[in-house]
């Protein structure tokens, strides 16, 4: 799957942040390798081939119990696919920062390998797009991981199309993934879009153009954190915003009357996306993961009316449509006395007749 244009439905990709254990440097032991190989069966058996990995992850633990857990069941290296990110400094000493140098780059890969116990990496993403990057650097590191077989693809994450493409000139090979924050609970990847002109466009920050460089170039774009923690399918929360409770109810009932689980209704929400978004699940909870495999097959079945509902309820308003909108800033009713006197030329021309 890596490397190859995604024009139809995505998979489903288990991201394997939530294990290891805690944020910090206490050792790892049996129970969080257990943890581990018991959410890495349920994702196999959910149908999941791609685990995504990070260096920065539980500060290195999670690789190394996802390691464990591959020593402990021979020929599954073989069978899956496994995608790492590098470029954030994991060292407790420095002041928290990226580094996307070339030699920083091999050097990550090289600890990475050694904690996954694997002689490759499926694809190697770069975290961020730490503000020193030379690109020059970045190619000659790649191309080393990749003529001594250490990394086979490239790819990137919170990066825009913009830096993508300036990137890509640079590189003989080609990005194929790109790892953005995309869900029911962070929209922005499709407000910007459809907010162009508008005045709530302001609101949302997601760069524009990134999902067409992504389908115009062969690009993967796979959404992390995909589940918003679970805000939409069944985490209590007395901190849950009214808009989000209404959602997590309509989608509730859309799995009811569809007969799958409210995580199959999210997940199947931003697969249904042309652009052929595949969701990085981080749940470590089993039951989470199986009630995700429904999600390929719901995103087939999901109708634009059902879609646009659950938009619509996160979002807690109508997208823009023709109407008459509210009273206008301008002219102020004390500028219209102004006017109705003479002092002031006729007003009406500065008022625009509804708003979208
Ligand atoms: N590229 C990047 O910059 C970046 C950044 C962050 C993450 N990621 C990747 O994306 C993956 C997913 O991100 P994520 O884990 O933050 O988000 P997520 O998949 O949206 O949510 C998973 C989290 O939500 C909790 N959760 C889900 N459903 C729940 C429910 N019904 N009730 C209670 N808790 C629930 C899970 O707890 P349980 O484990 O208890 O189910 C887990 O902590 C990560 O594992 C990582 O691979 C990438």
């Amino acid at each position: 799957m890596n490397g190859e244009k995604t024009t139809s439905l995505g998979h489903i990709v288990y991201g394997c942040m939530g294990l290891g254990g805690d944020w910090s440097s206490a050792p790892y032991g049996l129970a969080e390798i257990d943890e581990a190989e018991a959410a890495v069966e349920a994702a196999l058996e959910a149908g999941i081939a791609i685990f995504d990995q990070a260096e920065a992850y539980r500060f290195g633990k999670s690789e190394a119990v996802f390691g464990e857990v591959l020593s402990r069941s021979g020929g599954l290296r073989e069978r899956i696919q496994i995608n790492t990110h590098c470029g954030l400094s994991t060292d407790s000493r420095e002041v928290p920062h990226y580094n996307l140098d070339g030699a920083a780059i091999i050097e990550s890969v090289g600890r990475s390998l050694t904690r996954l116990k694997t002689d490759y990496i499926d694809t190697l993403l770069l975290n961020r797009a730490d503000p020193l990057l030379e690109p020059g650097q970045i190619a000659s590191a790649f191309e080393f991981l990749r003529s001594s077989g250490k990394v086979r693809y490239l790819g990137v994450s919170n990066m825009s199309g913009t830096r993508m493409a300036s990137l890509q000139r640079h590189l003989d090979t080609p990005i194929v993934v790109n790892q953005m924050e995309m869900s029911l609970g962070k929209r922005d990847w499709i407000e910007t879009g459809v907010l162009v002109n508008h005045r709530d466009r302001n609101r949302y920050s997601f760069p524009e153009g990134t999902i067409e460089y992504c389908l115009g170039n062969s690009v993967r774009l796979q959404a992390w954190a995909p589940l918003a923690r679970g805000v939409y399918s069944g985490r209590a929360s007395a901190l849950s915003t009214p808009e989000e409770a209404a959602t997590a109810k309509l989608v509730l009932s859309l799995a009811h009357g569809k007969n799958t689980t409210p995580e199959a209704i999210v997940l199947a929400w931003l697969m249904k996306h042309p652009a052929g978004i595949e969701p990085v699940i981080g749940t470590r909870d089993p039951k989470r993961i199986l009630a995700s495999r429904d999600a390929e097959l719901q995103a087939t079945l999901m109708t634009r009316h059902e879609w646009y509902a659950l938009w619509r309820a996160a979002r807690g308003a109508d997208v823009p449509v023709p109407g008459p909108g509210p009273e206008p800033a301008w002219p102020t009713p004390q500028a219209r006395a102004l006017a109705g006197s003479g002092v002031l030329g006729p007003v009406d021309q500065h008022v625009g007749n509804g708003h979208v």
